[in-house]
């Protein structure tokens, strides 16, 4: 495949920012498909309309993500972009410190500190707590169904059991999980890939209630530190910031901030895409509802054909080649993850969704970076599917699903199902 180097070719450039508007509507945010395919038949390396590049094909995307040549755009970075109303936003800034915006050595040094969340042992102690939580969201579920006749799965499973999940596993209490969900549907905006100045105004808010949330979270651990994860992690950086609370408390606050707010929409979409991929080909659910061994494979195959974070991005640490591209030291490049998942050359018939494909994917990245939650992500989505198929054999969609208008991290909104 050729690759798109002429950044200033007018044509080119209106091409591009004609693909990105139709990624943003509402066709766009429903089928995705045709537009990844359109970006991916201009190159693997295409430039972007403001300068940089997006990435499309799998392998210049798993280079990118896995390459030494490439770091992720930290705080010095952001001080020399020439667009300080972007770059140095509070909400921008607010994320620099968290743990995806960090390069190494304090990106290794924190990796290091948390080690591996969610190994064996973790998730088999979290499974019956989130089987508990899959059961109480499923009653609400079918109370709802036998009520009204029809439900929105989003509002009433999706979007609850990640927050249920991750606060029983913090010990935050339910009576905050609504507001942990709304700033973080709000502060997300400064993350998108072209923030307007309201989006950043609405970020910068939802930016002050999170970091209130959080710092008291730490403030009150503190006072009451028990055998909970929050309390071991005060006692880790504690023992490496001996001379420095504050220091400490600066980690503590972006470490924790960090991982809830990463953890819920990302896995609300992949459990609202799991049902409506199965649902919407009804042979599919009963299918699966006759092999839930393949449940797992059925999970594999929702994270590649549509990953919940479409966008991840990169900086050139020197003069690069890429997919036969020249990249100038400090370019940004965009790695579309939905384009790499449907490269023909990585995995052939992309479009055809098939339980029993076991399709390569970079959903959860990839190298230093590579997602810490992807094994309770999953888990989370086995659990429900196991649930639900036994439950609600006959469920059925009632309209199809509507999505926030987003490039980066995509999201549900609401899916109307039946019994
Ligand atoms: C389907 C659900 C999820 C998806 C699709 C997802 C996707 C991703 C992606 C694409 C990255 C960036 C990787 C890179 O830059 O190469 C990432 C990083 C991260 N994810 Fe997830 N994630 C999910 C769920 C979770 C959960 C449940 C948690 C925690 C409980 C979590 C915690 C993190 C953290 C802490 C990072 C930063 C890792 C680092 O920069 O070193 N994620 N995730």
């Amino acid at each position: 495949m050729t690759a798109v180097g002429d950044i200033g070719d007018r044509t080119d450039r209106r091409a591009v920012i004609s693909v990105l508007r139709r990624l943003l509507s509402p066709e766009g945010q429903a089928n995705p498909l045709p537009v990844w395919e359109e970006l991916r038949g201009m190159g693997d390396v295409v430039p972007a309309p403001w300068g940089g590049y997006f990435v499309t094909g799998y392998e210049a995307c798993s280079q990118v993500l896995r390459g030494r040549t490439w770091l992720v755009p930290d705080i010095a970075w952001q001080e020399r972009q020439p667009d300080p109303e972007r770059w140095h936003a509070p909400a921008t800034q607010e994320m620099s410190n968290a743990l995806s915006r960090l390069n190494a050595p304090a990106h290794t040094c924190q990796r290091r500190g948390l080690g591996n969340l969610f190994d064996r042992r973790t998730l088999q102690e979290m499974q019956p707590d989130i089987e508990d939580h899959v059961r109480g969201l499923l009653d609400q579920l079918e109370a709802g169904l036998r009520d009204r006749g029809v439900a929105d799965l989003v509002a009433t499973v999706s979007e609850q059991l990640p927050v249920r999940t991750v606060g029983h596993w913090l010990d935050i209490p339910a009576e905050h999980h609504a507001h942990i969900l709304d700033f973080t549907h709000r502060q997300v905006f400064a993350q998108e890939l072209l923030p307007t100045r309201s989006d950043l105004a609405v970020s910068a808010e939802a930016t002050r209630e999170m970091r209130t949330f959080f710092t008291d979270l730490v403030r009150q651990r503190r006072a009451r530190p028990g055998n909970d994860v929050v309390s071991g992690w005060i006692r880790h950086w504690d023992a490496r910031f001996p001379d420095d609370r504050a220091a400490a408390d600066r980690t503590l606050y972006h470490l924790i901030m960090f991982i809830t707010i990463a953890s819920l929409e990302t896995t609300a979409t992949l459990l609202s895409n799991a049902v409506w991929f199965l649902l919407r080909d009804p042979g599919r659910w009963n299918w699966l509802r006759h092999h839930p061994e393949h449940i797992d494979d059925a999970v594999n195959e929702v994270l590649r054909y549509d990953p919940p974070i479409h966008l991840n991005s990169r900086i050139a640490a020197e003069h690069t080649i890429l997919a036969g591209v020249p990249i100038a030291k400090d370019t940004m490049v965009h790695v579309l993850y939905g384009a790499a998942n449907h490269d023909p050359r990585r995995n052939p018939d992309p479009h055809t969704f098939s339980i029993l494909r076991r399709g390569d994917h970079l959903t959860f990245g990839g190298g230093a970076h590579y997602c810490l939650g992807a094994a309770l992500a999953r888990l989370e989505a086995r659990i429900l599917l196991t649930h639900l198929l036994k439950r609600f054999p006959t469920l059925e969609p009632a309209g199809g699903p509507t999505y926030a208008p987003r490039m980066v991290f995509r999201r549900m909104t609401s899916l109307k199902v039946t019994a």
